[in-house]
């Protein structure tokens, strides 16, 4: 097709997904089904990376398919489905492999991190692996355009590196992806800790606005905010990070600027900010969690779109595996 093809997914490591994963990333997946070919994908191989309990993953898959769908992907524009449906994920990312150097993927700051934190013993394989099964599932599909966060940016390079040596080695296979920085990314903070991207791996839910709360749970978490010493509603990211992202907020969920926002409520105290804010949140996640957990429960029609979106991206993903089998000499 003439519309450009996008790739992006998210892991089902949680019982729900956020304010930032909505607001920074399915709020721009919605708006890219407009004018282009978009691939949405639950990335569970990438989740058992870490360790995951089977019953937890099996009901975390369909939560997070339903919440994609209830934030407004839409099947007739989108192709929609599991990463361990589609065997050919798996497949590629193992001919990727041999053309990956060890020192290259030891060069990857994610795992970096992440390994130097667990330690060597606790680290596997896998997880050191995770960006060329990353590479995999955006080179399946031709991909060319992926919407990154500033943490996928080197294992997006790692993609086009791998994209290009396949292609020198073994003649024109694969499309090298470009990455698709949004126009208004909205990074969103830990409403108790500002200093921390919101993250459903952060160790306490004080802060972290999830897509499936409650809607009293929500409002009670920014009306209990951690806020700035001074009563000014003013954005000054260094000096006020607490009222700084609640703005940011305000301003995703509202579509205004912040400077707007700021005069609406320029000698107006916390208290009111808080408490609009935390009204237009719950406005605007409500339909999303009634909507999820009307999908939710009715795990058979879900898992028949979950099926037919991966027959979709199955047809797909196998022209070109077979496309590199063949290159390879299989
Ligand atoms: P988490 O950090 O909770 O593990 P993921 O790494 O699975 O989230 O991210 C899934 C998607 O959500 C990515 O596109 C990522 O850029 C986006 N995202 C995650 N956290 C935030 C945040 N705090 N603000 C904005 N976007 C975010
Ligand atoms: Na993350």
């Amino acid at each position: 097709s003439a519309r450009p093809v996008i790739f992006s997914g998210m892991q089902p490591s949680a019982d729900s997904l956020h304010l930032g994963n909505y607001l920074g990333a399915l709020v721009n997946w919605v708006a890219l089904q407009d004018d282009s070919d978009p691939i949405y994908c639950v990335v569970d191989l990438h989740a058992i990376t870490v360790a995951q309990e089977p019953k937890a993953l099996r009901e975390n898959v369909r939560r997070t398919a339903a919440q994609y769908l209830a934030a407004g992907v839409d099947l007739e524009r989108s192709t929609l489905f599991v990463q361990s449906h589609v065997p050919a994920h798996a497949e590629l990312a193992w001919v990727l492999s041999t053309i990956t150097g060890f020192g290259e993927a030891s060069r990857m700051t994610q795992f970096k991190d992440k390994s130097s934190k667990q330690g060597a013993d606790a680290t596997t394989v896998g997880l050191f692996t995770y960006p060329v099964l990353m590479a995999a599932d955006i080179l399946l599909y031709g991909t060319d355009a992926v919407p990154v966060g500033d943490d996928q940016r080197q294992h997006l390079e790692l993609t086009r590196d791998l994209a290009t040596r396949f292609n020198s080695r073994y003649g024109q296979t694969f499309t090298v992806p470009e990455a698709l920085i949004p126009k208004a990314s909205a990074r969103i903070y830990d409403l108790q800790d500002p200093s921390s991207k919101m993250s459903k791996s952060a160790t306490s839910e004080a802060g972290l606005v999830k897509l499936l709360d409650d809607p009293s749970v929500t409002a009670k978490k920014f009306k209990s905010a951690m806020t700035d010493t001074g009563r000014e509603v003013r954005y000054d990211r260094d000096e006020k990070p607490g009222i700084s992202n609640l703005l940011d907020i305000y301003s995703a969920v509202t579509g205004r600027p912040v400077a707007e926002i700021e005069g609406e409520y320029a000698g107006r105290g916390y208290g009111d900010f808080k408490k609009d804010l935390a009204e237009l949140v719950v406005d605007r996640l409500a339909p999303i969690r009634a909507r999820t957990l009307e999908l939710m429960a009715d795990p058979a029609e879900l898992d028949r779109l979950l099926a037919i979106g991966a027959d979709k991206a199955a047809a797909r993903a196998e022209v070109k595996l077979r496309e590199v089998y063949d290159r390879v000499g299989f």
